[in-house]
C-alpha cells in the first residue's frame, strides 16, 4: 500500500510539473522570420528527400511520392489538428514536446551531440524554410 501510494504522488507531481511545462510550451507563436512562409515553397522542402526528408517517416496527400514512409502520423489533416503556432514548434524541435521523439529537430544547433564541424551552428532548415513547411502544412485541412 505504502509502494502504490508513493507511485501515485509520483506520478501526480510529475503530472502537473510537465502538465504546466507542455501547455507553457506547446506553441511557438512568432513567426521566425517574421513574415508568413510560402506553402508552394514548403510543399516542395516537406517531399524532397534531400532536403527535408520528411517522406522517410511520414505519409500524406502528395500522389505523386511513391515509397512514404510509416514510422509518424500521416501528414494529411495536421493543418486541422494542429495550429501554426503548434506546427512552427513540431518542426522547430519536436523534442521539446516528446523528449524522446526520432523526428529531428530542423532549427536547434544547441544541445546537439557528434555534430560534424562543417554543420555545427547550422540548423537543418533555414527560418525561411521553416515558415515555407508552416504554412503548407497549415493547408492541410482534410
Ligand atoms: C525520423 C523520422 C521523422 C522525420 C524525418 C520527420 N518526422 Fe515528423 N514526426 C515523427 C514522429 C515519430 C512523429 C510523432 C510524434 C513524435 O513521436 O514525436 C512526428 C510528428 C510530426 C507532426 C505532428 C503530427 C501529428 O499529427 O501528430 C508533424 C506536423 C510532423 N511530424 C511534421 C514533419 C515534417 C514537416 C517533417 C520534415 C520537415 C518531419 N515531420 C520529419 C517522425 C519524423
Amino acid at each position: 500500500m505504502r509502494f502504490a501510494a508513493a507511485v501515485v504522488a509520483a506520478c501526480c507531481a510529475v503530472g502537473t510539473a510537465s502538465g504546466g511545462v507542455a501547455r507553457a510550451q506547446d506553441s511557438l507563436s512568432t513567426s521566425l522570420t517574421g513574415a508568413k512562409g510560402d506553402p508552394a515553397r514548403g510543399r516542395a522542402i516537406v517531399t524532397n528527400r534531400q532536403l527535408g526528408l520528411c517522406l522517410l517517416c511520414h505519409s500524406g496527400p502528395f500522389p505523386e511520392e511513391r515509397f512514404q514512409g510509416n514510422l509518424a502520423p500521416d501528414l494529411a489533416g495536421t493543418g486541422k489538428r494542429w495550429s501554426e503556432g503548434q506546427l512552427r514548434l513540431r518542426i522547430v524541435d519536436s523534442s521539446r514536446i516528446n523528449p524522446a521523439t526520432i523526428m529531428p529537430a530542423y532549427h536547434r544547433t544547441d544541445g546537439l551531440a557528434r555534430v560534424a564541424p562543417a554543420w555545427r551552428g547550422k540548423p537543418v532548415l533555414s527560418a525561411e524554410q521553416i515558415e515555407d513547411v508552416v504554412a503548407f502544412l497549415t493547408t492541410l485541412k482534410d
